[in-house]
């Protein structure tokens, strides 16, 4: 039983910045091939020439998630190329802002098209080849939004939640062909996405600060910490475990209401350390 790859293949989409290409260079530092399958074809580009000139293989697919034919050439693409695939991180993903009343319709099916149908087809046409390659592990980018809610996001939280009942039906439907399915559920994490969203706000750093007061641990977290999860689950070391997820949020979801009553220090006659 190993927490290494070495001869494996890893496709990742959304490997081309963020959680994504923290885990491409994780599963290559481990021993893996590589490929990014990405819609940003710049950013993707740069993040394989960065992990070839460590000596790594790796290779860029542009892909599109909420395409089924953009999904079905790209994954055969890169099965073809690498000859295998042994991992799949479904991590590709967007936010979009509003409540049930103010998210438009179209908003609301590219939330969707994205995270929930972009899921379907990666995992839909990987795993035929995965079969193929004697079985492997998938790995579902979900969030702590797959168990609660964040005010305004109510497309982005129905598709997180959704991510937990693919995670099921595929850990039940093919565990029997050696295919087991996890997802990570992240806290808030220092990527491109957030700090996207946090521009729109008036004062960005304040927005990052808030956050970090939100987790238990008193910061945000590090797109390696949840590559380190990924890799934990795609490898051998969690042989057993299936349709299940591992929440990664430095203690986000641990404190009943939230931070603000442990901060206020009325909750407790002791000093908060
Ligand atoms: N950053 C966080 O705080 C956080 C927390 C919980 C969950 N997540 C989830 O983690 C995943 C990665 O997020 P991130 O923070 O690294 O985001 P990011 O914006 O930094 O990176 C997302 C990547 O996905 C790609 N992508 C977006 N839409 C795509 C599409 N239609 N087809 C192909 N590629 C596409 C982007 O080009 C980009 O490379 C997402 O599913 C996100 O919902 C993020």
């Amino acid at each position: 039983m190993s927490l290494r790859f070495d001869g494996k293949v890893a496709l990742i989409t959304g490997g081309a910045m963020g959680i994504g290409a923290a885990s491409a260079k994780k599963f290559c530092e481990l021993g893996a091939s590589v490929a990014i399958l990405d819609r940003d074809a710049e950013a993707g580009q740069a993040t394989v020439n960065a992990l070839s000139k460590a000596g790594h293989t790796a290779t860029f697919h542009i892909c599109d998630v909420s395409s089924e034919s953009s999904v079905r050439d790209a994954v055969n693409e890169a099965v073809q190329l690498h000859g295998a695939v042994h991992v799949l991180v479904s991590n590709a993903g967007i936010q979009r802002y509003g409540d049930v009343v103010n998210t438009s319709s179209s908003v609301w099916d590219e939330i969707f098209d994205v995270h929930v149908k972009g899921c379907f087809y990666a995992t839909k046409f990987a795993i035929p080849a995965m079969i193929r390659s004697g079985g492997g592990s998938i790995v579902i980018v979900a969030s702590t939004q797959s168990f609660t809610a964040i005010v305004s996001s109510a497309a982005y939280v129905a598709a997180k939640h959704a991510l937990l009942g693919i995670t099921r039906s595929i850990g039940l439907d093919y565990a029997r062909q050696n295919i087991r399915a996890n997802c990570v559920c992240p806290g808030t994490i220092d990527t491109p996405m957030l700090r996207q969203a946090a521009a729109l706000a008036a004062a960005p750093n304040e927005v990052i600060d808030i956050c970090s007061r939100m987790h238990a641990m008193g910061r945000i977290g590090n797109p390696e910490e949840v590559a380190n999860a990924i890799a934990f689950l795609a490898s051998d070391w969690a042989s057993f475990i299936t349709g299940t997820s591992l929440i990664v949020d430095g203690g986000l979801l641990i404190p009943t209401g939230g931070m603000g009553l442990q901060e206020s220090g009325i909750a407790t006659t002791g000093d908060r350390k």
